[in-house]
């Protein structure tokens, strides 16, 4: 996306960033809903404060890079540095690029990366459905996953879509009521929040039937038809709904496939995975025993 590939520290900064920086978040929605002013010191403001300038370098660097091999157009960072502003023709500012790169970096590594954790839990979790999946990849790469095989895999798709159903990277989503309006009989205030909790609709029952069984089944085409369009939103709703949903379906299919054509992954007695919601849903720890087939 960035053309320019990050070096390993640049990779590591923004793992680590993407720790500190949603970490204290809970503290950052109690301030607001308090109306406290944003600058209010809080447990872990410190290390926040700092993840945010590292992400900020990451970026700069990237753009100074992207710069250097005049990368225009080509990628991400080369559409960005291209973009003008329709109205007054203007290109971005660099600290606009730089907070876009920033949003990307922290939107696109950290959810896909849940996705992909809870996914492989759950296929360890049901060894049966792991086999079927590995079995698919196998019959349609034999072993070598190509992008050419990524629409070939109905299976593997199903199953991160479920896995996204149960464990919903971005669990809860929230929206500022511009002007009063009543929603759902309800009448709102201008400036109300409002909570949109993604892992509730996925786990309800009056929505899914047996909703905590996992069952990549209600993938398939003519089951997802019948559902209301909002049943199931892992990648949100509306306007400003996920602007690389298409990307990160083919980046997790690329990346299931390909760890199940090498490997088989296993949960360890007395494993179990505790949901811990800080902006996106992390397991608080999780290890799976990783066997490399032959
Ligand atoms: C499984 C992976 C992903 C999940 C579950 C996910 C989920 C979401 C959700 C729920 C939103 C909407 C937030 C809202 O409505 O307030 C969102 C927005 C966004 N996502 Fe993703 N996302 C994923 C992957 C990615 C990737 C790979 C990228 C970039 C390459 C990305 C970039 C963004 C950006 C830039 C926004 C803000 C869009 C806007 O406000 O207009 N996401 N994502």
């Amino acid at each position: 996306m960035l053309g320019a590939g990050l070096s390993a520290e640049d990779h590591r900064l923004v793992a680590a960033a993407a720790t500190s920086f949603l970490k204290p978040t809970v503290w950052k929605i109690a301030y607001a809903s308090l109306k406290l002013p944003p600058w209010t010191p809080h447990p872990g403001s410190l290390r926040m404060t700092r993840a945010s300038r590292d992400l900020r370098d990451v970026a700069a660097r990237a753009l100074a890079r992207g710069r250097e091999q005049s990368a225009e157009g080509k990628n991400l960072l080369g559409r960005l540095m291209a973009a003008t502003d329709p109205v007054s023709g203007e290109a971005m500012p660099e600290s606009l690029i730089i907070d876009n790169l920033v949003t990307f970096l922290l939107a696109g590594h950290e959810t896909t990366a849940q996705a992909l954790t809870w996914t492989l839990y759950l296929l360890a979790l049901f060894p049966e459905w792991q086999e079927r999946a590995r079995a698919e990849v196998m019959a349609v790469a034999g072993g070598k996953v190509g992008r050419e095989h990524l629409p070939q895999l109905p299976l593997i798709e199903s199953i991160f879509q479920e896995a996204m159903r149960l464990y919903p990277p971005a669990p809860s989503l929230a929206r500022v009521a511009k002007s009063a309006t009543s929603l759902g009989g309800r009448e709102l205030k201008a400036g109300a929040t409002i909570i949109i909790p993604i892992y509730v609709v996925h786990r309800h029952e009056r929505l899914w039937t047996d909703p905590l069984r996992f069952d990549p089944a209600r993938f398939a085409p003519e089951a997802k038809a019948s559902r209301h369009r909002c049943a199931y939103m892992p990648f949100g709703a509306g306007p400003r709904t996920c602007i690389g949903a298409t990307f990160a379906m083919l980046e997790g299919k690329a990346m299931l496939a390909t760890l199940l054509s090498r490997a088989r992954f296993e949960l360890p007695p007395g494993e179990v995975p505790v949901p811990f919601a800080r902006v996106t849903l992390r397991p608080q720890g999780l290890r799976l025993k990783v066997s490399l087939l032959d």
